[in-house]
């Protein structure tokens, strides 16, 4: 590892996991590596939309180009992305979004008294 591929911890503010993620790898491959269900293995290119996520904390660097369709403008102003196309640049918050929620959060088992927040 150089000076420009650093590891950084993420974490899922609904869920209270944590996983590591380089710097040049995107937040979903970084994601992937919590191997549960729930964790969306699409197009990986920015254009279908299912890795939605939103940063609560802490910088993404773009690693390509991502479908308006499924991020607009404004959404990307107030820290929507998707996962599949950023990585990190230091220590993250994030929360899944979108059509990600729903697998994402079946068969999670929450502490009692913890719910999903959207
Ligand atoms: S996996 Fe398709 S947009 Fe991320």
């Amino acid at each position: 590892m150089n000076c420009m591929d650093r590891e950084f911890q993420v974490t899922i503010r609904q869920t209270g996991e944590r996983f590591s993620c380089s710097s040049k790898e995107s937040l979903l491959a970084g994601m992937a590596r919590l191997g549960r269900r729930g964790i969306p293995v699409g197009c990986l290119n920015g254009g279908c939309g299912v890795c939605k996520v939103r940063l609560l904390r802490g910088k993404v660097q773009k690693l390509g180009p991502i479908s308006r369709a499924h991020v607009t403008a404004d959404e990307e102003l107030t820290g929507y992305s998707l996962a599949c196309r950023v990585a990190p640049q230091c220590e993250l918050e994030l929360e899944v979004a979108g059509k990600m929620q729903k697998p994402f959060f079946k068969g999670f088992v929450f502490q009692t008294g913890q719910v999903p927040t959207k």
